[in-house]
């Protein structure tokens, strides 16, 4: 498990015609060790990036990436369930488990049980030789994050999981979910559209702006564990986030010319960065 901290964070992409699309402005966020963080934002404003920047897959343009404090973070282990499943689908799903052991050099004869483990804990264990395109998306999802824990990760990278399934089996998974990391205790960053699910999950939920994204709040969830889906304090944090993510439509800088929106007012229960 790993303390991280991604400070002042900025990244530009080119646009197709060349004209740089600045993506994230000194974007700063953490999360403790075995802490679970949402990060909330509108549609285009950086998130996967953000988590991708994280696990070195993408580039950033300056700031840093700390992990207990050192911006060494070859000894951290990320993993990552993309926002879609990404699953090799001429494998089965035991076969996709043991391609990301491989790929860490781990020996995958001697890490089967390790395999059947996380199949069964996803709730798998009949599936196992079952190939991704036979399977529904609930249950490719669940190959997804069963291949993103096998390898024993200290930080999981979760890009909006769950937006693309049913409500009831989202629910599950949720709950699912939590059991893992109450068990584990990854440090977990989790993207996501969905305000109650983040109230659900997290320890503490950034919202984040329009691109270029800047963290516009961070809402502390004080709801004790575990917790139910219906319990009426999720709404009150639902209603904090909506609110702040309102507030964040005001940094955008896809309109020019739009008339700017005042800063947002702090609130006794929500911290709002500057
Ligand atoms: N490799 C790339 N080259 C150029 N532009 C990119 C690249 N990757 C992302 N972008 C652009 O950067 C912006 C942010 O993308 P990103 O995928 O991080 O957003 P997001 O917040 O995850 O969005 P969503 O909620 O829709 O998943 C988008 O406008 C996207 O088109
Ligand atoms: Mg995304």
């Amino acid at each position: 498990m790993t303390a991280i901290r991604l400070e002042g964070l900025s990244k530009t992409f080119a646009r197709h015609d060349g004209t740089p699309l600045p993506v994230l402005d000194g974007l700063t966020i953490e999360a403790g060790d075995g802490e679970f963080v949402c990060l909330l934002g509108p549609s285009g404003s950086g998130k996967s990036t953000t988590l991708d920047i994280l696990a070195g897959l993408t580039p950033r343009d300056g700031g840093r990436v700390l992990a207990d404090g050192r911006e060494d973070l070859r000894p951290v282990v990320f993993g990552y369930v993309f926002q879609q499943p990404r699953l090799l689908n001429w494998r089965s799903a035991r076969q996709n488990l043991e391609f990301a052991l491989a790929a860490r050099d781990v020996d995958v004869a001697g890490a089967r049980h390790r395999v059947a483990a996380e199949l069964s804990l996803v709730g798998l264990s009949d599936f196992a030789d079952a190939y991704p395109l036979t399977l529904s998306g609930g249950m490719r999802q669940r190959v997804a994050i069963a291949r993103a824990l096998v390898i024993d990760p200290d930080v999981l990278l979760m890009d909006e999981p769950f937006s693309s399934l049913d409500e009831l089996t989202a629910r599950r998974l949720r709950s699912e979910l939590l059991r893992i990391w109450e068990r584990e205790r990854h440090t977990v960053l989790f993207v996501t559209h969905n305000a109650l699910e983040a109230a659900f999950l997290a320890d503490r939920i950034y919202v984040i702006s329009n691109r270029p994204a800047r963290v516009v709040g961070c809402v502390p969830v004080g709801v004790p564990r575990p917790r139910s889906p219906e319990d009426p304090s999720l709404l009150a944090v639902q209603r904090q986030v909506i609110d702040l993510l309102e507030d964040g439509g005001a940094a955008t800088h896809d309109a020019p010319g739009a008339p700017a929106r005042p800063e947002p007012v702090a609130s006794p229960t929500v911290s709002k960065e500057p």
